[in-house]
């Protein structure tokens, strides 16, 4: 890919994700340009951040739409219409239905608290607190209609002591989110990934290369 690679990114709320996100793209480290945030709450702190940085950003609420499927409909026109080319759902509390699905196959990303396939759904690091696992982390994955369900494109793995709260495992895992997220956008921007069956190649990464698990820190 020559261009820059034109992002949409979807968000509910505090926005720490997207901010590591525009970090990168404004440290020259990822070659892509946010078009459009779009959230679906008003006081997403998000769209602060979206403003201080002249993003534009559009707020599109579930609530103006008959169906679930119509609000999915017209946040896919909002990104066509920008040209969006990959979506990335950077902590949006809603499952993605299909008119966005079918509108973006394997172009949107969602960021996961937790090693996936283990505690999908909400409040992956309290699940993971209460079932007592002495390793934890998160996970990028392409969406697919399922919950947490799609091709898993990379992960990073933390330490959970006996002593974690929810809280204290959450911050150790949003730093290696704020990490993975920009690189699992980054090999995508570069042409990298391809989906096979459940299974993303990556290219120049081995399988089992330890970046996969432990991404470098730039
Ligand atoms: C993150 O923990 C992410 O894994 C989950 O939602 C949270 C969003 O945080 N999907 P932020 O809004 O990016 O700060």
């Amino acid at each position: 890919m020559s261009g820059r690679l034109a992002l949409g990114v979807l968000a509910s709320g505090r926005g720490s994700n997207f901010q590591a996100i525009v970090d990168e793209i404004e440290a020259g480290r990822l070659h892509a340009e946010i078009r459009v945030l779009v959230v679906d709450n008003p006081d997403a702190y998000a769209l602060e951040r979206a403003q201080k940085h002249s993003i534009p950003a559009v707020h599109v609420s579930p609530q103006g739409f008959p169906s679930k499927d119509a609000f999915f409909c017209a946040i896919a026109d909002e990104l066509k219409t920008r040209g969006v080319e990959l979506v990335v759902l950077a902590g949006f509390m809603r499952i993605v239905r299909k008119p966005l699905i079918e509108a973006y196959p394997y172009r949107i990303m969602n960021i996961h608290p937790a090693l996936l396939p283990s505690f999908p759904g909400l409040h992956g690091q309290r699940q993971a607190v209460e079932y007592g696992v002495k390793i934890s982390g998160c996970t990028v994955h392409f969406v697919d209609e399922g919950m947490d369900t799609g091709p898993v494109i990379i992960q990073a793995a933390v330490p959970v002591s006996s002593d974690d709260s929810e809280e204290t495992l959450s911050e150790r895992i949003l730093r290696m989110e704020h990490r993975i997220f920009p690189e699992a956008i980054r090999l995508y921007a570069e042409g990298r990934l391809r989906v096979e069956g459940r299974v993303v190649r990556i290219d120049g990464y081995g399988l089992r290369d330890e970046r996969v698990v432990n991404p470098p820190l730039r």
